[in-house]
C-alpha cells in the first residue's frame, strides 16, 4: 500500500485464562511493538491496539481449575498480562478487554448486521447435552476414550495422550465432565458464516493481490485451507460465558469466541478514540487506512480468512498485511503450558528485570534476543545459552562496547566535548564510515517497512560492528600519544571522535524501535532530548552539535554470568518434572500443519516406490540398524534401515515395504544405503512400517 494516512497495528488478543510466555511475546507482541514504535518515530498517525480474550470455554475451565469464578479469572490474568507487557516496554496505545460492555455492543451489533443482511445461515444440529446440569456440552466439557489409541484422557476436541484433533461423536463412553454423567443427544440450532460463498474473493485477494507481499508461511497455510475446501463456521455457541446472542430465539447461546475476539480490536480502537478523543471510524472504513494483524501461526486462519471475511461483509476495510510468526520452541522441545515447559514473561521479569532495579536493560535484552531468534520464516529455537551469547558477544562486545569507548576517549581527549569535524582531512576510513551511517538508515528501514525485523536488527548491530572496526584503524588513543610532535593529529583525533560520537546518536535512533530503553539511557548520556530519536534524523552527521557537553556514559549492558544460565536451565526442568496430571484446557483452535506448507511440484520430487524384502541381516556393532536386499520390480537394492529394534531380520524377511527410490547414497557404518524405508512412529517412538493394505507387484508407484 503506497502512502497510507494512518496505521492500524494489532497483537493478537491474548486469553485471560494464564500467564503468557516468551513465545507469545516472540511471536505477536515485540514485532508489533516494534514496528508501532517505527512508525511513532517516522510521526505517522498510529494506533497500536491490543487487550485481553476474555471469552470462550479456556475462561470457564481454568475457574473450575482454581476453583473461582469465571469473573475472578479474568480479572486477575486482564491485570497480570497487562501488567507483564508494561514491565517489558509493549507500548500499546490501548489495552482493552473483551469483557467490557463497549465489546458486547460492537459485537452485538456486528453480528446483527451481519444476520439481517443474510450473510449468516442456521442450521439444526444433535449436540451432546447434561441433563443434570441443564446445558449444552462444549466440546471440552466431554471426555471419554480416545478412538485412535484407547487413552481416558481424551476430550471431545483433542486427545491429551495421542494429540489427535476429535469431534464429541468419535469419543467411546463419552461422559460430562461437569455432572460426570453420560449426556444425551438434543437438537440445537446455531447461526454460521458461510466460507464457502467467499472463495473467489480469499482466492483473488490473498493469492492474487498479495502474491508477492504476505509471508510465503502464510499464505501457503491460506492456499492449504482454501484448497481443502472452506465449510462453514458456527458463530454461536451453547455457553454461558460470552457475548449472548441479540436474537430472541438464542436464549442461552453465546457468540463464538472466535467470532467476538477480533471485533475487541474494533472495540479497542473505540475505547483510544475515547479516551483521546478522536474518531476510530476512520481506522476502520477509510481505505487509506494500513491495517496489520501481528500474530502467531496458530492464529493465522482467523486473521486471514475468517475475519476478512467478517470484516467485508461488515464494510470494513480489510488487513493489509498479517506477518505471523512461525513458533518457537525452548531448549529441544515445544513450548507446552500442561508440561510446563515454558518461560513465562512474568518468570524473566522476576528474575531479571526486577533483580536489576529498574530493569530497563534486562527489557532490552530479552527483546534483543527474541528478535534475533524471531520465528519469521520456520520454527526456531530459544536456549538459554543462546541467550547469553547473545547478550555477551553482540549486545555488550559490540554495541555497548563501542559506545563505551566512545565516550571514554570523548572524555578523556576532547573534554567531553563534541570535538569540531574537520571536512578538509577526512580520510578514506572516515569517509567510509560516514557513508555506512548514510546507508544504514536506508537498510534497516526497508527492513522494517517489510517486517524483517531479525534482519533490522542485524542491521543496526552490523552497524556498530562497523564502528567498532573503524575506531580499530583509526586508534586515536595511539594518535594522542603523538600530538605533542605532530598536532596536525589533533585533527585526525577530532574528526574520528566526531564520527564516533554522531554515529553513537544515529544507534539510538535506530536501536530505537527494538530497544526502547537502550535508546533512552544513551539520550539521556548524549544530554539529548527524545525527540532526537525522530527518525528523520538518522543518516546524518548533524545529530549532536560541536562544542555540546555530554555525560559520563553508564554500562548499556551487564553480562549474563553462567551460573545464572544453569539456573535457569534447572529450573526449566525441575519445574517440567512437577506439573501435575490434570492437562490445562486447549483454547479453540484448529490444528495447524506442523511442518512449512510445501508446493505439490515439492512433494512430487520424492520417488516412492514398494519393495519386496528379500534378505535381511544385522548390522555388526550397530544396536538399531538392519542391512536389507529389496526387490523393486527392475532392480535389486540394499538399504540400511534403524528399525532393529521393533522388527527382527528374519520377520522383515517376505515383507513388503515403501522406499524412498531417489534419495541421495548414504553410508551407515560402512554400508551404502540405497534408500529409505518409511515407518510411522507413534508418541513413545515405537516404529510400523508403512505398506500397501493389500500386496501389490515390487516397484509399483506410491503417490
Ligand atoms: N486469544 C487468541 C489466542 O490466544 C487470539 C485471539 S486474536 C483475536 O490464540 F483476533 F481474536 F483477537
Ligand atoms: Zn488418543
Amino acid at each position: 500500500m503506497t502512502d497510507p494516512k494512518r496505521y492500524l497495528v494489532t497483537a493478537a488478543l491474548p486469553y485471560a485464562n494464564g500467564l503468557k510466555h516468551v513465545g507469545h511475546l516472540a511471536g505477536a507482541y515485540i514485532p508489533a511493538d516494534i514496528y508501532a514504535r517505527y512508525l511513532r518515530a517516522r510521526k505517522k498517525d498510529v494506533v497500536f491496539v491490543c487487550g485481553s480474550d476474555e471469552h470462550g470455554t479456556a475462561i470457564p475451565i481454568q475457574a473450575k481449575k482454581e476453583n473461582t469464578t469465571p469473573r475472578a479469572i479474568i480479572d486477575k490474568y486482564h491485570e497480570a498480562m497487562k501488567q507483564d507487557f508494561d514491565d517489558l516496554s509493549i507500548q500499546f496505545d490501548v489495552y482493552h478487554r473483551t469483557s467490557e460492555p463497549l465489546h458486547h455492543e460492537t459485537a452485538r451489533e456486528f453480528f446483527t448486521m451481519l444476520h439481517e443482511n443474510g450473510d449468516l445461515e442456521t442450521k439444526e444440529s444433535e449436540q451432546y447435552y447434561d441433563e443434570e446440569a441443564a446445558t449444552f456440552l462444549a466440546d471440552r466439557y466431554i471426555k471419554g476414550t480416545c478412538p485412535n489409541c484407547g487413552s481416558d484422557r481424551a476430550f471431545g476436541d483433542q486427545c491429551e495422550t495421542c494429540g489427535r484433533t476429535l469431534s464429541p461423536d468419535e469419543l467411546i463412553n463419552p461422559l460430562s465432565t461437569l455432572s460426570g454423567k453420560t449426556p444425551v443427544k438434543k437438537q440445537t440450532k446455531h447461526w454460521y458464516l458461510p466460507l464457502g460463498k467467499h472463495e473467489q474473493f480469499l482466492r483473488d485477494w490473498i493469492l492474487r493481490d498479495h502474491k508477492d507481499d504476505w509471508r510465503h508461511t502464510v499464505s501457503g497455510q491460506c492456499r492449504s485451507w482454501i484448497d481443502g475446501g472452506l465449510q462453514s463456521r458456527a458463530v454461536t455457541r451453547d455457553l454461558d460465558w460470552g457475548v449472548p446472542v441479540p436474537l430472541e430465539e438464542a436464549a442461552g447461546k453465546v457468540l463464538y469466541v472466535w467470532f467476538d475476539a477480533p471485533i475487541g480490536y474494533i472495540s479497542a480502537t473505540k475505547q483510544w478514540a475515547l479516551n483521546n478523543n478522536r474518531d476510530w471510524k476512520p481506522y476502520w472504513y477509510d481505505n487509506d487506512t494500513k491495517l496489520v494483524h501481528f500474530v502467531g501461526k496458530d492464529n493465522i486462519v482467523f486473521h486471514c480468512i475468517i475475519f476478512p471475511v467478517m470484516l467485508k461483509l461488515h464494510g470494513n476495510i480489510l488487513p493489509d498485511n498479517v506477518p505471523a510468526n512461525e513458533f518457537l520452541n525452548l531448549e529441544g522441545d515445544k513450548m507446552s503450558t500442561s508440561r510446563n515447559w515454558k518461560l513465562d514473561m512474568r518468570d524473566y521479569i522476576n528474575d531479571f528485570v526486577k533483580k536489576d532495579n529498574g530493569g530497563g536493560q534486562c527489557v532490552d535484552m530479552l527483546r534483543y534476543y527474541l528478535t534475533q531468534i524471531a520465528p519469521e520464516t520456520k520454527d526456531s529455537e530459544f536456549t538459554w545459552k543462546g541467550f547469553q551469547d547473545a547478550v555477551n558477544s553482540e549486545l555488550v562486545s559490540i554495541f555497548g562496547n563501542f559506545v563505551n569507548r566512545t565516550f571514554v576517549l570523548m572524555h578523556k581527549l576532547c573534554a567531553g566535548k563534541v570535538p569540531k569535524l574537520h571536512e578538509a582531512v577526512l580520510d578514506d576510513n572516515d569517509k567510509q564510515m560516514i557513508a555506512d551511517i548514510a546507508a544504514a538508515k536506508e537498510s534497516v528501514e526497508n527492513c522494517l517497512e517489510n517486517y524483517r525485523f531479525r534482519d533490522g536488527l542485524f542491521q543496526v548491530i552490523d552497524l556498530a560492528r562497523k564502528g567498532n572496526q573503524y575506531m580499530q584503524k583509526k586508534e586515536p588513543w595511539i594518535l594522542a600519544k603523538q600530538v605533542a610532535e605532530k598536532p596536525e593529529l589533533q585533527q585526525q583525533i577530532h574528526n574520528c571522535l566526531h564520527i564516533c560520537l554522531q554515529l553513537t546518536a544515529n544507534l539510538a535512533l535506530l536501536v530505537n524501535p527494538w530497544l526502547p530503553s537502550t535508546a533512552q539511557k544513551m539520550c539521556y548520556m548524549m544530554k539529548v532530548v527524545e525527540k532526537m530519536l525522530d527518525w528523520e534524523n538518522a543518516g546524518k552527521l548533524k545529530l549532536l552539535s560541536v562544542g555540546y557537553a555530554l555525560r559520563e556514559p553508564q554500562l548499556l549492558f551487564r553480562k549474563i554470568e553462567d551460573d545464572e544460565i544453569t539456573y535457569q536451565v534447572n529450573k526449566l526442568k525441575s519445574g517440567a518434572l512437577q506439573t501435575n496430571e490434570t492437562p490445562a484446557p486447549v483454547p479453540e483452535k484448529p490444528a495447524v500443519p506442523a511442518k512449512d506448507i510445501i508446493q505439490f511440484d515439492d512433494f512430487a520430487k520424492i520417488e516412492l516406490k514398494t519393495a519386496t524384502v528379500i534378505s535381511c541381516e544385522k548390522v555388526p556393532k550397530a544396536d538399531k540398524l538392519l542391512k536389507l536386499e529389496v526387490d523393486l520390480g527392475t532392480e535389486k537394492r540394499t538399504i540400511v534401515s534403524g528399525i532393529a529394534l521393533h522388527y527382527t531380520a528374519e520377520e522383515m524377511v517376505g515383507k513388503q515395504v515403501v522406499v524412498v527410490t531417489n534419495l541421495a547414497p548414504r553410508k551407515m557404518k560402512g554400508i551404502e544405503s540405497q534408500g529409505m524405508i518409511l515407518c510411522a512412529e507413534d508418541k513413545s517412538g515405537k516404529l510400523q512400517l508403512v505398506k500397501p493394505e493389500n500386496p501389490v507387484d515390487p516397484g509399483s508407484n506410491v503417490s
